[in-house]
């Protein structure tokens, strides 16, 4: 998939994280060069500049493709991500590029969004009871500020913000484009309408 020359945007999570070693390993053998990675949080920095590769940085360049992996997927491509906390910066990629492949095991396809997994909502903390209020008012049913372990309190993104994970019991085709109406939201791990290419491995 990934060839020499181009700019590969990579997702976070430990599905990303095998893409990421896989192209690590066709570079060590010689048959890519002039990759270039960028990252979606400090995990995939991590990794990318670990395992050898070359970052490169949104700001100052388009990717060609990326890749990254989802917590749940529906039968029209529609996801759930952002259990490891990454969601922001994968938008941000999703947004910038055109060619997004999701990698998945067939453990992540379920027949409606919500299934298993809550919606994790980023929020930035002096709006938590605001933005909550406003997230049980689109049907929220269960909201859950994230916490951590290895630390009190609640989880902080690398932007500095809560994480609070949703449950609806439906999902409408416009919650993500609500959801982000509501200030306080930077954004969520709800991705509709992205039409990505599903790849099951
Ligand atoms: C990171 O926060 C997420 O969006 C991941 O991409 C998603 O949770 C999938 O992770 P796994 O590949 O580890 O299942």
């Amino acid at each position: 998939m990934a060839q020499s020359g181009q700019v590969i945007g990579a997702g976070s999570g430990s599905t990303a994280f095998l893409a990421v070693r896989a192209i690590a390993s066709r570079v060590r053998h010689g048959e890519l060069h002039d990759i270039r990675l960028i990252p979606t949080s400090i995990e995939s920095e991590l990794t990318i500049t670990g395992l050898g590769l070359v970052q490169a940085d949104l700001a100052e360049v388009a990717p060609d493709w990326l890749f990254d992996g989802a917590d749940e997927v529906d039968p029209d491509g529609n996801l759930i991500k952002g259990r490891g906390g990454a969601l922001f910066r994968e938008k941000l990629l999703f947004s910038a590029c055109q060619l997004r492949r999701v990698l998945i095991d067939p453990s992540k396809r379920v027949d409606r969004l919500g299934t298993s997994f809550a919606v994790p909502v980023e929020v930035v903390p002096r709006a938590a009871s605001v933005a909550t209020a406003s997230l049980k008012s689109l049907g929220a049913t269960e909201i859950v500020i994230r916490t951590g372990s290895g630390k009190d309190g609640p989880v902080l993104t690398e932007q500095g913000n809560l994480l609070v994970d949703c449950r609806f019991e439906t999902i409408e085709d416009s919650l993500e484009d609500e959801i982000n109406l509501i200030t306080g939201v930077l954004d969520s791990g709800l991705f509709q309408n992205y039409a990505p290419e599903i790849i099951e491995a």
